[in-house]
């Protein structure tokens, strides 16, 4: 029995398969190392080079290690990107998922978890925001997720697959224990921005919009650290193995910070004041955006351990400083 991971040498990837190792799990990592390193998966898991949608190579990776279950990471991210490219999102995100689900099909494996997004939601009419809430993405990159939720909605009535799909808000932070974190060069979410200008890798940062309908004017997140999000998938995929049923959830606290709150946590923990200056609104950000999370904690029991913004700083930071280090070393 082994757990397949797509984009396993990815950001969030690279820390399930650390959870998965360091449960004892086997576990097969496919990625096209077209984002991901090498370097960023646990030399306890094997490494098969290659494409979700090369479905010879995925049917044999399955067969030959005896998969039980998928978790399908692999995808395009950029939410600016996939409105300048949406015909490369929805190849990318969507087409070769609907490629990736038929070899699961076809090989019988019985459970999936997938990496879905809070932008299937595109502007909430309300905060928190429910699963059930109205499903009207702004972006290509939220369209091709949901495409892909709703592909899996209907192969599990269909076929014998179970799944669960995830849908993060927004994820943050580093293995606690410093051996894996977010290591793409061209970084564009928040955290990772404000502490990258706070080891001055960038010599200023921009607020994107100071006019938002907030209480300081800009936009409110829920920042997930990246082990608890990991940990949600672990309850996830003990449910499916538990013979649970096939399950939407978001993944967040429940708990929003502005802007200038990240911000003001990066400068505490620097000890010094942050470059960041006004700049206009970004297109397609939604003023708040904040999870009801309480459904994947009832259903799953779920319990997250570092919801302390700070301490999400911190890590991204000290993955950062990681980082700094490992290129003067180079
Ligand atoms: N921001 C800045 N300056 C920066 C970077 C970000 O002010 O340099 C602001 C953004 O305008 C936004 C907030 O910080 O208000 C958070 O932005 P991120 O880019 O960190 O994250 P997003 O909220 O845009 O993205 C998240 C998820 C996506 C998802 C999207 C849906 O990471 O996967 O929410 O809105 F699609």
């Amino acid at each position: 029995m082994a757990v397949l991971v797509t984009g396993g040498a990815g950001y969030i990837g690279s820390h399930m398969v650390l959870a998965l190792v360091d449960q004892g799990e086997d576990v097969v990592v496919l990625d096209n190392l077209s984002t991901g390193f090498r370097w960023a998966i646990s030399p306890k898991a094997k490494l098969v080079v290659g494409d979700i949608a090369d479905q010879q190579l995925v049917q044999k990776s399955i067969a030959d290690h005896g998969v039980d279950a998928v978790v399908h990471f692999a995808g395009s991210i950029v939410v600016p990107d996939s409105l300048s490219d949406p015909l490369g999102y929805y190849f990318n995100n969507t087409v070769k998922s609907r490629s990736l689900i038929e070899s699961c099909v076809e090989t019988k494996v019985q459970y999936f978890i997938f990496s879905s997004t809070a932008a299937v939601y595109g502007i909430p009419s309300t905060n928190p925001v429910f699963e059930d809430a109205n499903l009207a993405p702004i972006s290509p990159y939220g369209s091709s997720k949901l495409m892909t939720e709703w592909m899996l909605r209907d192969c599990a009535a269909a076929y014998d697959l179970n799944y669960i799909a995830l849908r993060y808000f927004n994820v943050a932070g580093a293995d606690p224990a410093g051996r894996s974190g977010q290591s793409t060069p061209r970084a564009t979410h928040l955290i990772k921005v404000a502490c990258q200008t706070a080891l001055a890798k960038r010599d200023h940062m921009d607020v994107f919009g100071r006019d938002y309908d907030t209480p300081d004017g800009t936009c409110i997140r829920d920042y997930i650290h990246v082990s608890d999000l990991i940990a949600a998938h672990m309850d996830a995929l003990g449910h499916l193995r538990k013979g649970g049923g096939s399950k939407v959830f978001n993944c967040g606290y429940g708990r929003g910070y502005s802007v200038l709150e990240v911000i003001k946590s990066v400068e505490k923990a620097i000890g010094g004041p942050l470059d960041a200056r006004d700049a206009p609104r970004r297109a397609g950000d939604p003023p708040e955006l904040v999870a009801g999370a309480d459904k994947v904690r009832v259903a799953l029991g779920w319990q997250p351990q570092h919801q302390d913004l700070d301490f999400i700083v911190q890590s991204a930071l000290a993955w950062e400083r990681h980082l700094q280090r490992r290129n003067d070393a180079a």
